[in-house]
């Protein structure tokens, strides 16, 4: 039985409409990480976080899965289904539900959600879909002290026993539209290296040597729902 591991970054996105990080229209050419990004960025100017997810928040309904999230999804479902003797977890490092509207179910969202606020005085993480601002109350303590549910720079992204597990039990690491900039996602390739396969779909070749074994260079809606239905064909 194939076990494959899927990361996604925002790449896998982009040909929804959803902004990358650090393209040519990257997010982080616009606003500074350490003001957006951080705890310390949060405590020092609430709204100015809260306006730009509140931003990202609204432009989800307008924007849809597209065909690598949908063939991602097709593979779970096959597998599921006993049409494909294989097990597929998604970890991504994505914010948006586009894994989700997609279909899929094995998702693990290792640096949040855009549609879960997090309560810092009772804990609470009740999902958003509209604005949220510094005094807007908690409706579960009632308490104005909701932040984003997004794990910032210099925080311990979710999940992360779940994701070592899988990676270690993996027999493929498939990582889809991602730069490999930011750890610890950018160092799950090292972690599976001695017994895994690795490929990387990427739009742009990473200069210089590639910790992954099979690089397969183009738009993920061309090149990931060809690798699925390669998979789905055997
Ligand atoms: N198909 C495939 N790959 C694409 C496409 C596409 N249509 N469009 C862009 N890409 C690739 C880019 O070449 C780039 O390598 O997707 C990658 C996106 O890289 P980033 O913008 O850095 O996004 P990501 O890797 O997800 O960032 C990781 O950084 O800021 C933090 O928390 C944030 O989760 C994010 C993390």
């Amino acid at each position: 039985m194939r076990r494959i591991v899927v990361l996604t970054g925002a790449g896998i996105s982009q040909e929804s409409g959803l902004q990358t990080f650090r393209g040519a229209d990257g997010l982080w050419n616009n606003e500074h990480i350490e003001h957006i990004c951080t705890p310390e960025g949060f405590r020092r100017d609430p709204l100015r976080v809260d306006r730009f997810y509140n931003d990202l928040r609204a432009r989800l309904p307008a924007v849809h899965p597209n065909a690598a999230h949908l063939a991602l999804a097709a593979l779970e479902q096959a597998a599921r289904n006993g049409q494909w003797p294989g097990h597929l977890t998604i970890i991504t490092q994505n914010i948006d539900d586009l894994h989700e509207r997609a279909g899929s179910q094995n998702v693990i969202h290792m640096h949040g959600e855009l549609l879960r606020l997090r309560c810092t005085h009772c804990g609470m993480t009740p999902t958003w879909r509209t604005d949220c601002y510094p005094d807007t109350p908690c409706p579960g303590c009632h308490t104005p002290a909701l932040r984003p549910d997004i794990v910032w720079f210099g925080e311990m992204p979710y999940h992360m026993d779940t994701i070592a597990q899988r990676l270690a039990e993996c027999d493929l690491f498939v990582a889809i539209g991602t730069s490999g900039v930011v750890y610890p996602a950018a160092g799950f390739v090292d972690s599976v290296a001695d017994h895994a396969d690795t490929m990387l779909f990427n739009l742009e070749v990473p200069s210089g040597p590639s910790a992954f074994e099979q690089i397969i260079p183009g738009p993920a809606t061309r090149t990931v729902p060809a690798w699925t239905r390669d998979l789905l064909d055997r």
